[in-house]
């Protein structure tokens, strides 16, 4: 089965939606639930997957996310005719209403944080009923002290769980970019665990001062991620339901959008195709 390929939509975008590989996309809780919006965010336009992605779940805390923010996911879901909801592995408040701190912390990788993380996601799953859930593994700026690797810790999440993870390829090449971990060996550890995947790519820059590399979404993906992204499509076959391009600055030209969600639909197409080979031989 092919996945659905497309954009975040972005203002920038939007334009753009009529493109034939753009036939998924990923919408913005906060950009949708704007309260000055009168009508549903993707009105006028046409997917075949909507996915709704937020970032305040922060299902790495030791409280549960509030009822009223799960209420008001399920709502702009419902209006955009999403089938699923992603959120990240993190955490960006303690307790609901608490202080945020503005970006999605990664947790440490211990036996506590785990059982935190998989009560928060079965509650969040329980309120989502038919609409799959999916969690988003992190770049990380620094780590925390723990007992397990990262990649154990979100299998494991996984196989206690059974919620979707949304690989972000581009995040997994950042980790190894800054902090040496290997995002091959990432990626076969987490998508086997997986019993629904869906993708982000996205493309950053290195920063020659501190010799970091950015995830900025400002620059055209990678070849190395758009290698992973092969790899993870071969080991995930069969359970890859979207594949969505995360660009927030530096526009490109309408050619430069277009080609390079045709890009993710071509190696999708490619990959499928050799499926089929080996099923045939
Ligand atoms: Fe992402």
């Amino acid at each position: 089965m092919l996945p659905a390929t497309g954009y975040a939509m972005r203002d920038a975008n939007r334009p753009y939606a009529d493109e034939r590989a753009w036939n998924g996309v990923e919408i913005d809780f906060q950009m949708a639930s704007d309260p000055l919006r009168i009508e549903p965010y993707l009105t006028g336009l046409s997917f075949d997957y909507v996915s709704l992605h937020t970032l305040d779940l922060s299902i790495a805390s030791p409280h549960a996310p509030a009822r009223s923010y799960l209420d008001a996911l399920v709502m702009v879901a419902e209006e955009n005719g999403a089938v699923a909801i992603s959120d990240h592995l993190g955490f960006t408040h303690g307790t609901p209403g608490g202080a945020n701190v503005g970006h999605v912390m990664a947790p440490p990788c211990t036996e506590a944080a785990l059982d935190a993380t998989c009560r928060n996601i079965e509650i969040i799953q329980r309120h989502f009923g038919d609409r799959k859930f999916y969690v988003e593994n992190l770049a990380h700026f620094f780590l925390m002290h723990g007992t397990m690797a990262e990649a154990t810790f979100i299998r494991r999440m996984l196989e206690r769980t059974g919620c979707g993870l949304l690989l972000d390829v581009t995040n997994a090449y950042a980790n190894e970019r800054n902090f040496g971990h290997n995002a091959e060996a990432f990626i076969r550890e987490v998508v086997p665990a997986a019993d629904r995947l869906q993708m982000h790519l996205a493309g950053g820059f290195l920063d020659a001062r501190t010799a970091w590399y950015v995830d900025s979404h400002s620059e055209p993906v990678p070849a190395e991620v758009w290698r992973l992204y092969r790899l993870a499509l071969e080991l995930g076959r069969g359970k890859v339901d979207a594949a969505f391009i995360e660009r927030d600055w530096n526009a490109p030209t309408e050619g430069g959008w277009r080609a390079e969600v045709r890009q993710v639909r071509r190696i999708a197409r490619e990959t499928e195709r050799m499926e089929l080979v080996e099923v045939a031989s």
